[in-house]
This record gives structure tokens, sequence and C-alpha cells, in this order.
């Protein structure tokens, strides 16, 4: 078998797991050449929560990043992270939306597209698919992994057999919880690589110190690359490290050559960046957190957990309400925990402890119940089902939730017209996710995060809520307001009582 390949997280995933995505283009710009002759099989660089942070913090225009990282390394493919539907943002929107997003950043050099869906509904992912191949760009299509009675290997390979089927170039395998254990990646691996003929690659998080093991076995089976990062962005909540991940491959037949001296100094460059963003770290994403294992669920969703029950005064019902997660995500047909599910679950979960089970029902997770974010993976509870329809007065739908929405870019281009700015696609797209963020970015008016902020690392979150994600429930009579979480930004949901 030929050598493993690593892609590199640390300009992404890196960052983001272990420094609230803070890590600026400046900070980045000295390495991209040191990456880039490494030699990685590609570079993690853009997607995920780094287009929010450089309009929300940054100060900066995340398609010039894309660029000047492109100038500045040539050689290696560069990887993004696009939500599907959601393109990096919590709601669905609609496929011309979708359609000039992955355009504008193919255009400007994007080489990977790593797609996935929160509930692993492929029809969510089928838009951006088309257009990463129209563009003749790769498309990589990602299996969420979690654990549930449905989600067993056999279903996450026929899934991989359609993502192929869909023209996908490789398919990946994204543990977001960190939570796949060895030999279940050695089996995954092992039959996604029987099924199918593209290249396969596993993504996951050492939060809860199984990372570099479950790359070790995947490696065994035949997996064709795995993700790592630099320390001090690597291991704890990020990627294994590479030199780590090296020296547990020494001796192996797969072994691939990576320049240890190179990879030396970027642990000095990315040891000084990561002492400039002390604000943003903390020491409880450095370390193994066997908590996951004891309790399922992703570690961020933890850490945000903590937070939230205390500003509910709850936090003496941490236990209870970690036990009460699973009942949710079984009614809510066993969705998987990612964003922006694991923080709709995580609030449900609490306020079936604060007012009673299904006492109340968070807008998000009605929406979930009614098909709004796509088909979940298991049966939705049919008793809850029909306390949400009575409660919004509306039916659960079955087809794809974008075959809803309106054609949305010419709006959105228009509406930049009247405010001054480009009606390009490029900032249309950014406008379509981020309005405000967008005009202060253009017309020089940053907002007042964009200096690193003063909040402790742990908590770092925007001083003010952003909007309410969308939603397309229209029920007025709101009895309480709840904070929902999500990445770090606090979104107001509208509660609402049930009559049954
Ligand atoms: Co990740």
């Amino acid at each position: 078998m030929k050598p493993v390949t690593f892609n590199n997280t640390v300009l992404r995933d890196g960052h983001q797991s272990l420094a609230a995505t803070r890590m600026s283009t400046e900070q980045m710009l000295p390495a991209a050449p040191i990456l880039d002759d490494l030699g990685f099989s590609g570079l993690e660089t853009w997607g995920g929560a780094t287009i929010d942070s450089c309009l929300r913090y940054l100060n900066e225009n995340p398609f010039d990043r894309l660029r000047a990282l492109k100038k500045a390394a040539p050689n290696t493919p560069q990887i993004m992270l696009l939500r599907g539907q959601n393109i990096v943002q919590y709601t669905s929107f609609p496929d011309d939306v979708v359609e000039a997003f992955v355009r504008a950043n193919a255009a400007a050099g994007q080489d990977v597209f790593r797609i996935f869906d929160a509930l692993n509904d492929t029809r969510n992912l089928a838009t951006a698919i088309k257009t990463v191949l129209d563009c003749k760009k790769h498309a990589r299509g990602e299996i969420c992994y979690t654990t549930s009675p449905v989600h067993t290997i056999t279903a996450f390979v026929s899934m991989g057999i359609e993502l192929e089927k869909m023209g996908c170039n490789s398919i990946g395998i994204k543990d977001m919880s960190g939570i796949l254990t060895p030999k279940i990646a050695y089996d995954l691996v092992k039959e996604l690589k029987s099924k199918l003929g593209i290249p396969i690659v596993l993504h996951t998080h050492d939060t809860a110190g199984l990372g570099a093991a479950a790359y070790l076995a995947a490696i065994d089976a035949g997996v064709d690359t795995v993700e790592t990062s630099i320390t001090p962005f690597a291991n704890g909540t990020g990627q294994p490290d590479t030199v780590r991940m090296l020296a547990l491959l020494e001796g192996h037949s797969r072994r691939p050559d990576y320049d240890p001296a190179k990879l030396q100094e970027l642990r000095l460059h990315f040891e000084e960046v990561y002492k400039q963003l002390s604000k943003f770290t903390s020491p409880a994403n450095e370390r193994v957190d066997s908590d996951i294992l004891v309790f399922q669920v992703p570690g961020g969703m933890l850490s945000n957990f903590r937070n939230q029950l205390a500003e509910q005064g709850m936090a003496d019902k941490f236990d209870e309400v970690v036990r009460e997660i699973p009942v949710v995500r079984e009614a809510l047909g066993w969705i998987p925990l990612v964003t922006p599910t694991s923080q709709i679950v995580g609030t449900q979960a609490m306020m079936n402890i604060k007012f009673g089970r299904w006492k109340m029902i968070c807008q998000p997770a009605q929406d979930i119940a009614l098909g709004k974010y796509g088909k979940a993976p298991g049966p939705i509870n049919p008793e809850i089902l029909a306390l949400v329809e009575k409660q919004t007065g509306t039916k659960a739908i079955t087809q794809r939730p974008a075959d809803l929405l309106q054609p949305g870019l010419e709006n959105h281009k228009k509406q930049c017209a009247e405010k001054g700015l480009p009606a390009t696609n490029e900032i249309a797209v950014l406008f379509a996710m981020f309005p405000q963020q967008v005009e202060a970015l253009i017309k020089g008016t940053p907002p007042a995060e964009a200096k690193p902020a003063a909040t402790p690392a742990a908590e770092a979150k925007p001083a003010a809520p952003v909007a309410t994600p969308a939603s397309t429930s229209n029920s007025a009579s709101a009895l309480t307001h709840m904070v929902l979480t999500i990445d770090g930004h606090r979104h107001e949901v509208s509660v609402e009582k049930l009559s049954a």
C-alpha cells in the first residue's frame, strides 16, 4: 500500500478548535510557504467559522485571505469546509446563493470543498457538489460520524456510495466530536475502501484522546489521507499533531515523509502566534476530556453548556441535562451533534429539565421535527411531531428544505447596491450571510470586536447578540426567551408553551 498522506489543518480547524478562530491572515502568512514546501496533500485554510471570524472580529475580507494564502502557498491544494446548503451559516440558503458562493470561492482559488450536512441529508449537499464539479474543482463529500442505533457502519457506507454516485471526488469521515474509536475507524474505513473507488479521508479531533489511535487504525485499514495540525494548534480539541503522528508511524510501511526541520520551524512560528492569541486559548481545550466518552457529546458542547446552565441559574442540573441529550436526540430522529444541531439539542435538553419534558419546545427544535433542516437519520417521535404540528399550526415537510426558498442572489445584489457596496458575487454572497459585518468592513467602520477583545478566553463571545437564526415558523405567542449559543455566538430564541 502506498504511504498515507496528511492534510494540514492548522490554518483552519487548528485555530478554530484551540483559539476561537482568531488567527489573522498576517499571523498565517509567514507559515504559508513552509507549509507549502512540506508537500502536504492539502491545506485546510477556509470555511467553517473562519468567514464569520474574519468579518466579525478581524476586520478582514475572507476572500482576500484566500487569495493571499494561494499566493503564499501556490503548490498545495487549499481546502474549505462548507456546510452544504447552509454555506457557512446555520440555516438554508437558496440554490442560486449556494451556487454563487461556490463559484466566487472557486474563482478566488479554492481547490477542495469539504461539504457536509448536519443531518447527513445528501439532498442538502447536492447543489454544492454539482457546482463544485461544474467549476472543475474537487468535491469531498463528508459523512458526519456519530453514534446511535441508526448510525451503523452499513448506513455510513451507503451514504458513502451515494456521495460517490453524486460525483464526489473523495469521501471524508468527519468525526467532529472525536468519539471514533480505533476499532470502528478500522472497520468503517475497510468497508468504505471495499465498496468505493474514490479516496477516503479521515478527519477527527483528539478531544477524548482517541484521535491519533483512530488515525493509526484507519491507516492500517487503508485510509488514503488523515488530517493533522501543528502544535500548539493541535491535539486536545484540535487535530493530532503532525510530528506526533509521524512518530506513531515510525517503522510503519505507510509512513509518509515530512521534513522534520521544517515542521520544527512551523512549531516555533505557531508557538509565538499562540501566545499572541492567549486571550482566546484555554487549558480546557488543550487536555484530554474524558467527559466526552462518558456523555458521548462534543467537547465544545459541554463547555457551552456549563455557561448556558449558569446563565439560567441551573448550574447544579448539569448531569440531569446531559442525561437528557439522548432523549432529545432520539425524539428528533437521532440527529448527529454538529453545528448547529448540537446547540439546538443542548438547548432543548436544558428546557426539558427546566420546564418538564417537552413542555416547551424551542423553535429550532420545532423546525428539526418539521423537517425544515432536512430529513433526520431516524424517525421523528410521532407524539413530539404531533405536538409541534399542533403548536405551530404547520405540517412537517418532506421535500428538500431549499426547494421552498425563492432565488435570493439578485435581491442581495440589489441591497448591496442600495447600500453603496460593490454588487459583485463575492460581496453579495457574504452579504447574504453577514449583512451588517460586510457593510462595516467595506465602509471601514469595523465592529467593536475587530480589535482583540478583552473577553476571557474560555468564553470568548461577541458582546452583542446576532440575529436570531432565521426561522420559517410564524407563531407569535412567545412566552419566554432563551439564549442559544452557536460557535460562541449568542442567539436569542423564543420559546412557547405547549397547549397540550
Ligand atoms: Co473538525
